[in-house]
C-alpha cells in the first residue's frame, strides 16, 4: 500500500484560465462552460465530477484541442492547446476499437503515429501495455470475442501505449457492469502508482471520482463552472466499499445537492 502521493508540489502540466465555452445550437445559446480556472500538476489523476450536462465532455473536447475556447486560455506545459495533439489522448466511454484487428493490431494502431520506433519496438511496446491490462494472453482475438470490460482494457492499452503527456478519460467505466467497474478500478489505480501519468477523468459517478482522483473538481451545471475542488488523502490501493471512502463521497453529493437545490 502507498501513500496517496502529493504531487500538487509538482510542476503544473495543464494550466486553465477562466475558460468559457458557448454553443449555438437550435434552442439557442448555451454556455456549456463558464470561468473555469483550474491547474492540473504533472503526475496529477483529477477527477472531474458533476451532473449530466454540466460541461464535462465540452470540456475534454476543448483539452484534446477537438473544441476551442470562446474565453480564457488552456496551455500544456506553457504552450497555448488550439489543436489536437499526441500528447494528449482521449479515451471514450465505447471502447472505438477497429473490429477488423485484434486485439495486439488495436493496440498497435494506438502507436501508428510515434515516430522513431522500429516495428519490433512497436510490438514489444504494444504487448508490454497488453501485460499491464491484464490481456497477455489475448492479443490475437478479435473486439466481438471480448466482454466489455475486456475491450475497455484493450482501449486503454492502446491509449497508454503511445505514452501520451495527459491521458483524457470521458466517462470510460460507465457502460460497464459494477464487477467489472470495480476490477478496472484496481487496475487504473495500479497502473497510475506504477506510470504516475497525468490524468483527467471526467464522471457522473461520485465514489469513483473520489477511488481514483488525487482531487476531485465538482461542477455545477447550466452553466458548467467549479463548484469546489475536493483534495483526496485517501492511500492506495483505494476499494469502493471503504467507509472512508464512502464518507468522503457522501461530502461531495452534500456539496452538490446544495447547488441542486437552489433555484437557478
Ligand atoms: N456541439 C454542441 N452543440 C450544441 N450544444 C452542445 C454541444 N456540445 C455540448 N452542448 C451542450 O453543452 C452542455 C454541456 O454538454 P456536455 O459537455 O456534453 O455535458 P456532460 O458531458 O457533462 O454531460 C449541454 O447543455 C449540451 O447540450
Ligand atoms: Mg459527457
Amino acid at each position: 500500500m502507498s501513500l496517496a502521493p502529493s504531487n500538487s508540489s509538482n510542476p503544473v502540466a495543464l494550466a486553465l484560465r477562466d475558460v468559457t465555452k458557448r454553443f449555438h445550437g437550435a434552442a439557442g445559446e448555451v454556455t456549456a462552460l463558464e470561468n473555469i480556472t483550474l491547474d492540473v500538476h504533472e503526475g496529477e489523476f483529477l477527477a472531474i465530477v458533476g451532473p449530466s450536462g454540466c460541461g464535462k465532455s465540452t470540456l475534454l473536447s476543448l483539452l484534446a484541442g477537438l473544441e476551442h475556447t470562446n474565453e480564457g486560455t488552456i496551455e500544456l506545459d506553457h504552450e497555448a492547446v488550439h489543436a489536437p495533439g499526441r500528447d494528449r489522448l482521449v479515451m471514450f466511454q465505447q471502447d472505438a476499437l477497429f473490429p477488423w484487428l485484434n486485439v495486439l493490431e488495436n493496440v498497435l494502431f494506438g502507436l501508428r503515429l510515434k515516430p522513431g520506433l522500429s516495428d519490433a519496438e512497436r510490438v514489444e511496446s504494444a504487448r508490454y501495455y497488453l501485460n499491464l491490462v491484464g490481456l497477455g494472453n489475448k492479443e490475437k482475438s478479435r473486439p466481438h470475442e471480448l466482454s466489455g470490460g475486456m475491450r475497455q482494457r484493450v482501449a486503454l492499452a492502446r491509449s497508454l501505449a503511445p505514452n501520451p503527456r495527459v491521458l483524457l478519460m470521458d466517462e470510460p467505466f460507465s457502460a460497464l457492469d459494477a464487477i467489472t467497474r470495480e476490477q478496472l478500478y484496481s487496475d487504473i489505480q495500479e497502473i497510475f502508482t506504477k506510470r504516475q501519468k497525468t490524468i483527467i477523468l471526467v464522471t457522473h459517478n461520485i465514489r469513483e471520482a473520489v477511488c481514483l482522483g488525487d482531487r476531485v473538481a465538482l461542477f455545477s451545471p447550466h452553466p458548467g463552472r467549479v463548484q469546489r475542488v475536493f483534495d483526496i488523502q485517501l492511500p492506495r490501493p483505494r476499494r469502493m466499499n471503504d467507509p472512508a471512502l464512502a464518507t468522503l463521497a457522501a461530502e461531495v453529493t452534500a456539496e452538490l445537492s446544495i447547488h441542486l437545490s437552489q433555484p437557478s
